[in-house]
């Protein structure tokens, strides 16, 4: 069957699988825009089970967008701590602070005026229209590119920014009208649960009006144009204390990766020199005896760090360093860390 001359079977057996086998979710319990709009923030890049914690403390902190407006940037990345992408965190801010300054504290219901909202892009727009405000408009990620390449068989390259609109008519077309929310909602379930990279087809409601599946080609879906590898870097780590107890870290610069964002000294190692003698060249610091962490791996969307870590003692007479502070543990507990961080930090509490 081809969906274009079928639209309303396939919404009908779109909408009722999702009626019938939709998971429980938080948000789905409301319709408050702004608890949609976190919500959708939350769940870029970020899966389901993960978010979900997240967003019920999230919504206990700051319960209106007020709140959310005036809290301390220091306390909002900590509450936003592991989820990892924190400038999303900030954007959201930024974005309630002009809903309640330029819209009187309603988050616009049009594509044109939410779209001009820090933060917001075209899939968080239609998102929030469609599942907050029923209004029929595409909410098109990459879950969404995956199941309709699939069942258009459409072979055009998702990693190509230009490809998104293709997709976005191709919803435009199919919404069903009465009940804008449930369809996206139901094509992003689709794509988490079904129609994932190796599709579970004979689970899937509307096979029978797929392309891909007709030609047995749903796994050669959607095209995606590799990308360029990520960058890899080495890092070493170490984990400080002074003759107090007290441990040295630093904040991060206030723009790029992990901007703001709580750190141990973390040092590229260019020239393979041992973790003492790269302390010692990169900061002047001597650290004795140096005992071993973790060596680990942690992907960001375009770099690699190869962290390796290391814990010691520092003798030294005078203040940090410069650019960095001393901290009692329970303050360590407090700063907002990113996810390497904060498994050194564990690694260090655990034994
Ligand atoms: N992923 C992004 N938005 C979602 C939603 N509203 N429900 C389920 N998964 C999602």
């Amino acid at each position: 069957m081809q969906v274009f001359e079928q639209k309303d079977i396939f919404r009908q057996s779109l909408l009722s699988w999702y009626h019938h086998e939709k998971r429980e979710m938080p948000w789905r319990k409301t319709k408050n825009p702004y608890y949609i709009w976190v919500s959708e923030v939350m769940l870029q890049q970020t899966r389901v089970e993960t978010v979900i914690p997240y967003y019920e403390r999230f919504i206990r902190a700051y319960p209106t967008m007020e709140e959310l407006a005036n809290a301390e940037e220091e306390e909002l990345l900590k509450m936003w701590e592991g989820l990892g992408y924190y400038s999303r965190a900030r954007n959201l801010q930024a974005g309630v602070r002009e809903v309640l300054e330029k819209y009187g504290g309603e988050v616009p219901a049009t594509r044109k005026e939410i779209s001009t909202l820090k933060g917001v892009g075209p899939y968080t727009a239609g998102a929030v229209l469609s599942i907050a405000y029923g209004v029929p408009e595409h909410a098109v990620d990459g879950n969404v590119m995956r199941v309709l390449s699939r069942i258009l068989l459409i072979e055009d390259d998702i990693a190509l920014p230009k490809t998104r609109k293709v997709f976005e008519g191709v919803v435009m077309d199919l919404i069903d009208q009465e009940d804008p929310s449930s369809f996206n909602q139901a094509l992003m379930e689709l794509g988490a649960t079904i129609c994932i990279p190796r599709p579970r087809c004979l689970l899937c409601p509307v096979r029978d009006f797929c392309a891909a599946f007709q030609e047995g080609r749903q796994e050669e879906l959607p095209v995606k144009s590799k990308k360029t590898k990520t960058q890899i870097i080495p890092l070493t780590a170490f984990a400080l204390q002074n003759e107090n107890g007290e441990w040295l870290l630093r904040k991060r610069p206030e723009k790029g990766l992990l901007a703001n964002m709580w750190e141990f000294p973390m040092i590229e190692n260019e020239d393979g020199l041992k973790p003492a003698d790269l302390l010692q060249k990169s900061m002047s610091l001597d650290a004795g005896e140096l005992k071993g962490l973790l060596s680990f791996k942690h992907i960001f969307s375009h770099i690699t760090w190869e962290v390796e870590s290391y814990q010691g003692r520092i003798r030294l007479s005078g203040s940090a360093p410069e650019g960095y502070q001393f901290f009692s543990a329970e303050e360590v507990q407090q700063l907002p860390k990113a996810k390497p961080v904060i498994k050194i930090w564990e690694a260090i509490q655990g034994g």
